[in-house]
């Protein structure tokens, strides 16, 4: 039996890159799948209806099942009635993946307003959309449910992605807020926060240096090497199945084939007083007990980097901080949480 046997799926953006990918392996763990896709250019601009249908082709050749939904997830109502395909074609909806993204990238002081509208209606508003109409449903219908939620690590400040950042740390504080809201209803709600060479790469300068090198962009020679963006279709598949119920309200970072817990947001010091502090007091105090804080944080020089790593993955880097407990498969755990792991084992 496959893991995701008499379920079914809408996963949204699945015509191309990570939600194609999302889609296809989904179908193989046996869900029915709705696969969403507007065919838009990475602008947003345009729309082409064979996008979807190609990888519903492909879905019903590999004999899955698949139906594809050519609306966007920028409108509410279009999202709705993506729910209700679900319902129509397969009698039921037990996950929800929101993959749709666009990119409309500018510095700040160069941002349209337009330019900030579009992106957040489809990151943002669209991760709303879907999950609205599809909770409804959870709810009503006590079957329980997933959503998972793609983010991006932009979201810790990107300087050229005011829109696409706040969109992404917005879709953290909605997974979030599902999560505490909907597990009384046996939904869980998960943040995926992927890297994988797709077009959405191609189109950075790192994309675009690597395409002057190789004479293709990235996206075109991913095929079975580690920035496939298949690799980052198991974790989602793993989320969305009953063997994950227990895993709810969490960021992962899935980078080929690595998988990354987040720690949410920790607080990482405080200041306690029993009465309302001044502005001059907080000048005061704050070089001697906040500003070395912020200065912690290790940076590691790595030899063909430009950048010298700094934080978690400067942590990373460090071979002593690494334990290999399976052929090939290393854990790395941050310092502080080796009692809980130690635990865990024993
Ligand atoms: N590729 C990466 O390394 C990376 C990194 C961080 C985050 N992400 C996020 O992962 C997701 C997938 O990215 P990708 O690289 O596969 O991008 P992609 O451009 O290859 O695929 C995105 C798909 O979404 C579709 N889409 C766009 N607007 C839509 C709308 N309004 N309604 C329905 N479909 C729409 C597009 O037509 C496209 O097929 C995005 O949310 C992206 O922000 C990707």
């Amino acid at each position: 039996m496959n893991t995701l046997d008499g379920k079914v799926a809408l996963v949204t953006g699945a015509g191309r890159g990570i939600g194609r990918a999302v889609a296809e392996l989904l179908a193989a763990e046996s869900a029915a799948v709705v696969v969403n896709d507007l065919g838009t250019a990475l602008s947003g601009e345009g729309a082409d209806v064979s996008v979807a249908q190609q990888v519903v082709d492909a879905i019903r050749a590999a004999g899955g099942r698949a139906v594809a939904n050519t609306e966007s997830v920028a409108d509410y109502a279009a999202a709705g009635r993506m729910v209700e395909q679900a319902l129509d074609e397969f009698g039921r909806l037990d996950i929800v993946v929101n993959v749709a993204g666009i990119l409309r990238d500018r510095m700040i002081f160069n941002m349209t307003e337009e330019e900030w509208d579009a992106v957040i209606a489809v990151h943002l508003n669209g991760t709303f959309n879907t999950s609205r109409h599809a909770c409804a449903l959870f709810r009503e219908r006590k079957t329980g449910g997933r959503i998972i939620n793609f983010s991006s690590v932009s979201a810790w400040g990107s300087p050229g992605q005011p829109n696409y950042g706040a969109a992404k740390y917005g879709i953290l504080g909605f997974t979030a807020v599902l999560a505490n809201s909907m597990s009384r209803y046996g939904v869980t709600a998960n943040a995926i926060l992927p890297y994988a060479a797709t077009r959405m790469i191609d189109s950075t300068p790192r994309g675009q240096e690597f395409a002057r090198q190789h004479g293709k962009p990235p996206s075109e020679m991913a095929a079975g090497t580690e920035g496939d963006p298949a690799n980052v279709a198991p974790m989602v598949a793993y989320l969305a199945s009953d063997a994950a119920a227990g895993i709810n309200g969490r960021f992962f970072g899935v980078r080929g084939y690595t998988i990354q817990l987040y720690s949410s947001w920790e607080i990482a010091a405080i200041l306690g007083a029993d009465r309302r502090w001044t502005p001059q007091e907080l000048a005061e105090l704050f070089p001697t007990y906040i500003d070395p804080l912020l200065e912690d944080v290790p940076t590691v020089e790595v030899p063909g980097q430009e950048r010298p790593l700094r934080g978690t993955a400067a942590l990373q880097h460090d071979p002593a901080a690494w334990e290999e407990f399976a052929p090939g498969i290393q854990q790395w755990v941050r310092e502080g949480y080796y009692a809980a792991k130690a635990a865990a084992r024993s």
